[in-house]
């Protein structure tokens, strides 16, 4: 009896990764003709926080699952995660109509935010807890999502993506749709320009925005890390943050964390060598959106685990 229920307990983690991933139908009024898949893990938390994962042009919300950690992490923490899939434009989000950079203006904005409130219902989900994430145009969703439902939203990072409003007006959002002038890094604007084409996208909201941290690699020849220091200006402008330091090697060799204001509201981070796109860095995403521990070690816990492996040692080696 015994044997068979952890035999049965086995096969449960062995076949949990694949059965966790669900495609949802009936997640609610579908204006841009949106798909879902969601990570729902076996021990999911009472009260969960949710992950919106945004894939890049070409992909989809199962690519996406399957090509970054997310939903191992979900299973070790209990969260949820949200794997939508755009199918039209090269499957790539909109994020150039009026429709979607304006708040439930009837576009793919509406219809991921409509996803998020189905997560907080469905499963008693934690709305001061939504986050948001994604790579290339799904980075470039990352700050429309920010700009248009910045209430759904506490913390967002990105990978490779440009500043919400970049693409307004182009005739498409994929590499063969678009105006070249954004994706070119040619789309200049001032800080206070960017911050007030964000702000019109929810017009009169004087609440909070969401933190974000965003990455580029310093060798993208697909989407210019010029826009990486647009993003940077139009978020410190609506954060009221300015540039303070750099950090380097953090989080990986290589990488260069420019801070803005004491580090918990923007940070934008360089990648030396890395060109499009930059892989995702899922343990610093965690932790940036406090689902993991926040703080690093200070030197005082560093000082005290150098004690004790040298303690370790020493017992080891009968000295
Ligand atoms: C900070 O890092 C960025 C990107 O790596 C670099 O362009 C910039 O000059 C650095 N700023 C300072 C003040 O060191």
């Amino acid at each position: 009896m015994r044997l068979t229920s952890a035999f049965a307990a086995v096969s449960l983690l062995l076949s949990g990764a694949d059965a966790a991933l669900q495609q949802i139908s009936n997640w609610g009024t579908n204006p841009g003709g949106l798909t879902l898949h969601a990570y729902i893990p076996n021990n999911v938390a009472s009260r969960p926080a949710v992950i919106l994962a945004l894939h890049p042009c070409g992909g989809s919300g199962p690519g996406y699952a399957q090509s970054t950690r997310y939903g191992q992490l979900a299973e070790q923490y209990g969260f949820l995660v949200l794997f939508p899939s755009s199918v039209q434009d090269s499957n790539c989000w909109d994020v150039a109509t009026t429709r979607t950079l304006t708040r439930n203006g009837g576009g793919h904005s509406q219809g991921l935010n409509t996803m998020v409130n189905w997560a907080k219902t469905t499963y008693n989900a934690d709305a001061s807890r939504v986050f948001v994430t994604g790579t290339s145009s799904g980075c470039m969703m990352t700050n429309v999502m920010m700009a248009t439902y910045p209430d759904t939203f506490a913390a967002a990072t990105c990978y490779s993506g440009v500043s919400a409003g970049c693409l307004a007006g182009s005739p498409g959002s994929s590499p063969g749709s678009a105006n070249p002038t954004c994706a070119n890094g040619n789309n200049i604007k001032s800080a206070e320009q960017w911050a007030a084409q964000a702000r019109a996208m929810y017009p009169g909201y004087t609440g909070a925005y969401p933190r974000l941290m965003t990455y580029h690699g310093l060798s993208d020849t697909f989407v210019h890390w010029r826009n990486l220091g647009e993003q940077l200006k139009q978020w410190s402008a609506v954060q009221g943050v300015s540039f303070s330091r750099n950090v380097t090697n953090t989080p990986r060799a290589g990488y260069t964390q420019m801070i803005y204001g004491d580090g918990t509201k923007l940070i934008g981070i360089t990648a030396q060598g890395v060109g499009h796109v930059v892989p995702a860095v899922e343990d610093q995403d965690l932790q940036w959106f406090g689902i993991t521990g926040g703080d690093p070690p200070s030197s005082w816990e560093v000082w005290l685990a150098v004690v004790q492996f040298r303690f370790m040692i020493s017992i080891l080696s009968g000295k």
